[in-house]
């Protein structure tokens, strides 16, 4: 049965320098759902996604996950169950090594060494980085850190992935090995990208924000038809639905 695991009502944001970046958000998404969170430079989609494991808490309005709102109290509680990808990487990996980053979470769970190393390594194949397992994650590219970074969220296996930018710095085959892995993944996804061809494969319903706010949220499919829509929100029709519509 789909039950309700996020919920966002009235949600603003604004950061010490008083740029107000977020302004009135409300969306709901269910157990299983798949959601893309799109719109242009500065739109808000970090802020918003940052508020999902309490990185930041709301100034105005509430964020609940599971029905708990998302309290400094909570925090152990939700981000237990919300395992966030950063758009930067060097804001999430801090450990030596790979192996370290990806064991880091199931530690902190409490999992036996065994369950650790079984989930570390597996988490880290999954992303197809086993040759890097012992290397120092300050020498990896920027790729090879968002896949560490990936990693080290598939070790916790969350109830909800939010993932920031996934496939931003990744080559061709290590996109489409993570499109191929998130499609399989069952859990709860919200997913902020510029990569629409992505969101066609992975996402039924897409949120599109403008200036702190969220101006369309419905079926990717028509939304990605409406060239109005995407133009004013600083988007452009996918070249895949370009293509279709001239054939
Ligand atoms: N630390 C900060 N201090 C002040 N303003 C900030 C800070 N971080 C972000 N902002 C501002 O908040 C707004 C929303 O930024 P945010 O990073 O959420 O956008 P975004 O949609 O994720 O953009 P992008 O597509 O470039 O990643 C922008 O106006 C940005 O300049
Ligand atoms: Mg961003």
């Amino acid at each position: 049965m789909n039950f309700c695991v996020i919920e966002i009502e009235n949600l603003s944001y604004a950061y010490p320098d008083g740029t107000l970046a977020l302004s009135g958000v409300a969306f709901h998404a269910n157990s299983g759902e798949s959601l893309a969170l799109v719109g242009g430079n500065g739109a808000g989609k970090s802020t918003l996604l940052m508020h999902l494991n309490g990185t930041f808490f709301p100034k105005t309005g509430t964020v609940a996950i599971c029905g708990t709102n998302v309290l400094q109290n909570n925090l152990n509680l939700v981000r237990r169950k919300v395992g966030m990808v950063f758009q930067n990487s060097d804001d999430q990996l801090f450990m030596p090594t790979v192996f370290d980053d990806v064991a880091f979470g199931p530690i902190n769970l409490g999992f036996s060494a065994e369950e650790v190393k079984n989930r570390t390594l597996g988490a880290i194949e999954q992303v197809r980085i086993s040759h890097l397992t012992n290397k120092q994650v300050f020498r990896l590219s920027e790729g090879q850190k968002k896949l560490a970074a990936i990693a080290s969220v598939l070790s916790m296996e969350p109830e909800i992935i939010v993932l920031d930018e996934p496939t931003s710095n990744l080559d061709p085959k290590s996109r489409r090995n993570l499109i191929n892995l998130l499609k399989k993944m069952p859990q709860t996804k919200i997913i902020a990208t510029h990569d629409l061809e992505m969101v066609i494969e992975l996402c039924e319903r897409t949120i599109i924000m403008n200036d702190g706010k969220i101006s369309a949220d419905g079926l990717t499919a028509s939304l990605f038809c409406d060239s109005d829509l995407l133009e004013t929100n600083h988007l452009e029709k996918p070249i895949s639905l370009v293509q279709k519509s001239t054939l």
